[in-house]
């Protein structure tokens, strides 16, 4: 039998469909109260939606560490062959509002939180193993470009490219989006990184650079540029809806969880800058090891609860997994706990798919709809008792030195990988990514920026810059002096 319809407050709710009104035809009374409320809390069912990222599918599952990695990290869940860490994970488009088609051509998010017995660990990463920029004072002019035009509040390929062709670090990552894997066919079929730099350290205060990869075992399976169009406009859910419907008929997706282990000293001394995020790592000068395998195995009770709420952080690092010097990472550890306390409220870590699953123990107090708190004492030093220091959770200490300025951002070396991305697609994927690029930056206005452009893929490698100059149409001289 169906409960019995209450207000908010508990009060049994007798109408439900009809409004109190003076008389059969009279106006409605300011006295209905349950008709004010319902339309009140219906005004404020909408929060600020991420202000990139803002699309997504979110599930829950469990990660098995299948080899111990203690002699790397002391991470807890690294730690212990066969442990056991629940999770969960958000797969999201980048530029795209709520409600924008999930099928076209894009980055894709892939951020996981592991519910740690030392407290939440996020990596928020990508499918893509590399950035647009390696500076966090570029951001929100990127994403300004990835967005609409201020006047026509339109999305615009003058913007894009205008933003990339004067940013030549993103060459790299801009040869990876228009290339297939610009459009996977589903976040199951779709590999996931890290992408930056972090820092492992063992119990015995040994550090390591880590590199994450996240191998898709249903493998990495794209959509055709024409697919991913038709897709968006047959169901604009595309990919929320695959990822739903496989773990609602048991299918549930995995992923094995490898790393690039780069010894401290070594990695300094790297070839690529390390702390570039506009680089990789070869996986010839370091493979990748396999640590684990995660499973999606639930979907959300409730999406709201736990996909729109869910908050992820670059910040939240526990014992063992530390932050690298990369700048863009650096200004991460800043913008995501910022942004989800102007999204969410001062308390979002409150809720529960965000709380750890260890005990919450802290002097903060209060904020909006501050729940769960007791008596205890609320300042320290105190003589009560109170919560105490775990000196075992320092960081690592390593050397730092230099001026305080405004450097040039790392080696100007943006190509070479680039070129290399170019050389591992096949010829077909190759002819893809001429036409992708034929139909995105060939339909520009500014003939510069086409030139500029296409010079960075000329600088990448000889053969790419040709080909795309000869699609776009552009004398061969201007792009080689
Ligand atoms: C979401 C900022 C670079 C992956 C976000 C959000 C902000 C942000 C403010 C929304 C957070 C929220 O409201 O919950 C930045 C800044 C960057 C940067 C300032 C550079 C300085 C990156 C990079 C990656 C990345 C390099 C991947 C390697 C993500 C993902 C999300 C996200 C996956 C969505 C998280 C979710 O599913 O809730 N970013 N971002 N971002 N960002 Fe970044």
């Amino acid at each position: 039998m169906s409960e019995k319809l209450t207000t908010n407050e508990g009060q049994p709710w007798a109408d439900n469909n009809h409004s109190l009104t003076a008389g059969n035809r009279g106006p409605v009374l300011m006295q209905d109260y349950q008709l004010i409320e319902k339309l009140a809390q219906f005004n404020r069912e909408r929060i600020p939606e991420r202000v990139v990222h803002a699309k997504g599918a979110g599930a829950k599952g469990v990660f098995t560490l299948t080899h111990d990695m203690s002699k790397y990290t002391k991470a807890d869940m690294f730690n212990e062959t066969g442990k056991k860490t629940d999770m969960t994970v958000r797969f999201s488009e980048v530029a795209g509002e709520l409600g924008y088609p999930d099928t076209l051509r894009d980055v894709r998010g892939f951020a996981l939180k592991f519910y740690t017995n030392d407290g939440n660990y996020d990596i928020v990463g990508n499918n893509t193993p590399i950035f647009f920029i390696n500076d966090p004072l570029k951001f929100p002019d990127f994403i300004h470009s990835q967005k609409r035009e201020p006047d026509s509040h339109l999305r615009s390929q003058d913007m894009q490219w205008d933003f990339w062709a004067h940013s030549p670090e993103s060459v790299h990552q801009v040869t990876y989006l228009m290339g297939d894997r610009g459009n996977p066919a589903s976040y199951a079929n779709m590999n996931g990184y890290g992408s930056h730099t972090f820092k492992w350290v063992n119990a015995n205060g040994e550090q390591f650079w880590v590199k994450y990869h996240f191998i898709a075992e249903q493998g990495v399976k794209n959509m055709t540029e024409e697919q991913a169009t038709k897709t968006a406009s047959e169901n604009p859910d595309y990919l929320i809806q695959d990822l739903y419907d496989r773990i609602d008929n048991g299918d549930f997706p995995k992923w094995k969880v490898c790393v690039q282990i780069i010894p401290f000293e070594e990695g300094l001394n790297y070839k690529y800058d390390l702390f570039d995020v506009t680089k990789t790592v070869s996986h010839k000068d370091y493979p990748l090891q396999e640590v684990g395998e995660f499973v999606l195995n639930q979907n959300p009770d409730n999406y709201f609860d736990d996909v729109e709420e869910a908050a992820f952080s670059p910040a939240n690092l526990v014992p063992g997994i530390e932050a690298s010097p990369d700048k863009l990472l650096q200004g991460r550890l800043f913008a995501y706990k910022d942004a989800e306390r102007y999204r969410l409220g001062a308390n979002y870590e409150k809720l529960p798919i965000n709380r750890p699953k260890n005990k919450v123990n802290n002097y903060s107090r209060d904020g909006f709809m501050s729940q769960g708190q007791d008596g205890s004492v609320n300042y320290e030093p105190n003589s009560q008792d109170g919560p105490k220091e775990d000196h075992n959770a320092k960081i690592a200490p390593y050397e730092v030195n230099g001026n305080a300025d405004h450097y040039d951002t790392y080696a100007p070396d943006y190509y070479s990988q680039a070129g290399a991305l170019y050389n591992v697609y096949s010829e077909d994927e190759k002819q893809r990514l001429i036409e992708t690029l034929k139909s995105t930056l060939g339909t520009i206005s500014s003939h510069e920026n086409k030139v500029l452009e296409t010079k960075q893929f000329y600088n990448a490698d000889h053969d790419y810059g040709t080909r795309v100059a000869k699609a776009l149409g552009l004398d061969l001289s201007e792009i080689t002096k």
